[in-house]
Parts: structure tokens; sequence; C-alpha cells
């Protein structure tokens, strides 16, 4: 059974570094780890952390309203297809539902553009590249009240 709870900054480092960062040189450490606003949340299996995601209090032109960005979403190779993102993400919507957010929105790689599509993200705009890592999308998903 995969278990979804709040962690630290920190506990993201990890695997931030060995999924997303691997030849990657670009900061594992994001401005906003550690905004009041901020949450982090861990995908746990047996107790083993196997996948995180942070959720930030950023605005972006594309959107109105009041804005979280997701970003670090990353499950640990071996982990990845058990649904231990999607949890994640169901949880995380809660959360921001609850707080009143109109849109989630991130900067989505193109291998995951499918991923997010499944959870009800839409892309936004033109792809563009971000270097060392390649195109991404603009996607969001818009809370009604
Ligand atoms: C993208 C990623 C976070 C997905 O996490 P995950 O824990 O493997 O995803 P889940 O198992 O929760 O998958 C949820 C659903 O999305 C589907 N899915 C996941 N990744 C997919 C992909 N790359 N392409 C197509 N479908 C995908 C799953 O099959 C599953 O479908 P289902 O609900 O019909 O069974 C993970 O593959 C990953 O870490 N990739 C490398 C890092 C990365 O690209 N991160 C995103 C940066 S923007």
């Amino acid at each position: 059974m995969i278990q979804i709870k709040k962690i630290s900054a920190e506990e993201t480092y990890p695997i931030r570094l060995e999924v997303l960062r691997k030849n990657i040189p670009l900061p594992y450490q994001f401005d906003g780890d550690f905004d009041n606003d901020t949450f982090h949340l861990g995908a746990f299996k047996n107790e083993q952390l196997i996948a995180v995601s942070s959720y930030m209090k950023t605005s972006n032109n594309l959107f109105k309203g009041n804005q979280f960005q997701l970003r670090g979403m990353a499950t640990l190779e071996a982990f990845q297809g058990l649904g231990a993102g999607k949890l994640m993400m169901e949880t995380a919507f809660e959360i921001l539902v609850n707080l009143k957010i109109d849109c989630l929105w991130c900067n989505a790689r193109t291998n995951a553009v499918p991923f997010y599509k499944k959870l009800g993200m839409a892309i936004k705009g033109n792809s563009f590249d971000i270097k060392y890592v390649g195109l991404h999308y603009t996607m969001a998903k818009m809370f009604i009240f």
C-alpha cells in the first residue's frame, strides 16, 4: 500500500537529485522551498520514501486567481507506474481545494505530459525549452467552486 504524507523540503532532495537532476547541472533546491505557503508531499511504500512533489504559491501570467505551482514531481524509477504520483497529486488537489486555490500549474517535461493529462491538467500555450532538460509545456488544472 502507498501512503501519502507531508514531508520537509530536505526530505525531497535525494529523490529530486536521483530522478530529476542526474547529469543535469541545475539546482535541486528551489526558491520557495521554505516559504510559509509551500508544502511538500512524499509517497511511502513499506515506510520507504519512493516519490516526492512540492507545491508553491507562485503566479503565472497565463492564469488568473489564486495559484500554486507544482515542482519537483518525481518517482524513483523502480517504483514508477504503481500509482504514487497520482496519489500525491490527488492529495494535493484536496489540500488546494480546501485552501480555495483556483489553479495548480506546472512546467511539464514532454515525457510527463500524458501523466498530467490523466490527472485533468491541460496544456496552455506553446512548448518551450529549458536548458539541459529539454522541451516543456505549461499545464494547469482549474478548480471550480
Ligand atoms: C512522471 C512521473 C512523476 C509519474 O509518476 P508515477 O508514480 O510513475 O505515476 P503513476 O504510477 O501514479 O501513474 C498515474 C497514471 O499515469 C500514467 N502514466 C504515468 N507516467 C506516464 C507516462 N510517462 N506516459 C503515459 N502515462 C503515464 C500511469 O500509467 C497511470 O495510469 P492509470 O491511472 O491509467 O493506471 C514519473 O514517471 C517520473 O518520476 N518520471 C521521471 C521524472 C519526470 O519526468 N517528472 C516530471 C517532471 S515535469
